[in-house]
């Protein structure tokens, strides 16, 4: 997969920004606080419709501005796709997005066209957190690889929502009517059939790949690394056999006021040498997981759909050591990459690249100029109707 163009529109510290980018490594350097990460973040949109480090999409939109826009237009195997996604937070409709200029109906058509994986320093949490921010991991990758998972996952959620509100009620008001709960059962059990067996499958196989991987960057086979995702449930017969549960926990759940069974509650267990990774392991083995997992991403969905993904590194080179780094950097060619650093050497040794500096000048507004030509990329207006 390929981006052929970006387009950003008062997006965070961005005006009018259009870039074309290499098809290898992208660097983007410049001092702290110049939008490198910004970019990276208006490439996430256009793959998830949302950012990867906050759930606000108004804190987006260009201080003093009501609209924020982001485009791509991206090259698949077989295919070519010009992506937008326009947000309006002060309006009803919120979040807009545009396939092709025509406007798609759901955020679900999005998923799928381009395909981007992200590894930042906040993914150390993926090995030092809870149980949540790997859930995450999973539903965004999943969703990237199936439009039915995502539609699966919202279907789910938004019923747990609603049968949590009624627990929290009779949690308050002590009473124990079961009425409308075993509706909203109902309507978790049947996307479970989707979303259950996607994880089985795709989850054992980034497993195996990510447990390679960390063979391969760290360089030592005995550092036995593993990922293994912890099911609510094994077996077949999926939506009865979830109903069955809910159905058995649902007092306990009443005098909890929440719901303690589901895939809502799944993890995934990370190992080294059969120890709990969290408790056990160094700095250095808690970043190389950290990697390994994005990598096996990044393979799994070469494998799954015949695409290689964009890979986004933002502020990751500076964290690996020199021989980490040269792995990572064989592990990367022919994939499209975005890397953001403060200092250009930081990619020394990586020829198939382009180098861009990150400036911010002093009205808060972001510029980018290429540094082999040391020419500014040109501030186009979006002349997409659309955009307007
Ligand atoms: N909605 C917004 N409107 C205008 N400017 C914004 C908005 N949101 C963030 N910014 C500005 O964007 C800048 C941060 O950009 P970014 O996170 O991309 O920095 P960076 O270059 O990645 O820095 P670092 O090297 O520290 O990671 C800050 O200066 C911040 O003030
Ligand atoms: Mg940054």
């Amino acid at each position: 997969m390929l981006i052929e163009e970006i387009k950003l529109h008062d997006f965070r510290n961005y005006g009018e920004l259009t870039l074309h980018p290499h098809p290898g490594v992208n660097l983007l350097f410049g001092q702290n606080g110049s939008g490198k990460t910004n970019l990276l973040e208006a490439v996430h949109y256009c793959a998830l419709g949302r950012s990867h480090r906050t759930s606000l999409d108004r804190e987006v939109v260009r201080k003093g501005e009501n609209m924020a826009a982001v485009g791509v237009t991206v090259r698949g195997e077989n295919s070519r796709c010009q992506i937008a996604v326009k947000l309006t937070p002060g309006e009803s409709r919120k979040k807009q997005v545009y396939l092709d200029r025509k406007r798609a109906s759901r955020l679900s058509d999005l998923m799928g066209r381009l395909q981007c994986v992200i590894f930042s320093p906040e993914d150390l949490m993926l090995v030092k957190e809870g149980p949540a921010i790997r859930r995450r991991f999973v539903d965004m990758m999943l969703s990237q690889l199936s439009s039915s998972y995502f539609v699966a996952l919202q279907q789910y959620s938004k019923a747990l929502e609603q049968r949590n509100a009624i627990l929290r009620q009779c949690k308050k008001s002590g009473k124990t009517d079961a009425g409308m709960i075993v509706v909203f059962e109902e309507a978790m059990a049947a996307p479970c059939q989707v979303i259950i067996p996607m994880r089985r499958k795709i989850l054992a196989l980034t497993a195996e790949i990510a447990a390679e991987q960390y063979c391969a960057i760290s360089g030592r086979p005995e550092e036995a690394f593993s990922m293994r995702y912890a099911a609510c449930l094994e077996g077949e017969d999926i939506p009865e056999r979830m109903r069955r549960q809910w159905e058995q926990g649902r007092r306990e759940d009443m005098l909890r006021g929440t719901t303690g069974f589901g895939i809502h509650r799944e993890d995934l267990a990370l190992t080294l040498h059969g120890r709990e990774m969290k408790l056990f392991a160094s700095q250095g083995q808690i970043r190389t997981a950290a990697l390994s997992m994005k990598l096996a991403q990044l393979e799994v969905c070469r494998q799954v759909t015949g695409n290689t993904p964009v890979l986004l590194l933002d502020d990751v080179m500076s964290e690996l050591d020199m021989t980490r780094r040269t792995r990572l950097l064989k592990e990367i060619s022919g994939v499209q990459t975005f890397v953001t650093c403060t200092d250009e050497s930081d990619l020394d040794g990586c020829d198939d690249r382009r180098s861009y500096r990150v400036r911010m000048a002093a009205e808060g507004t972001a510029s980018i100029s290429e540094t082999s030509s040391g020419q500014p990329v040109p501030a186009r207006t979006i002349e997409d109707p659309d955009f307007s």
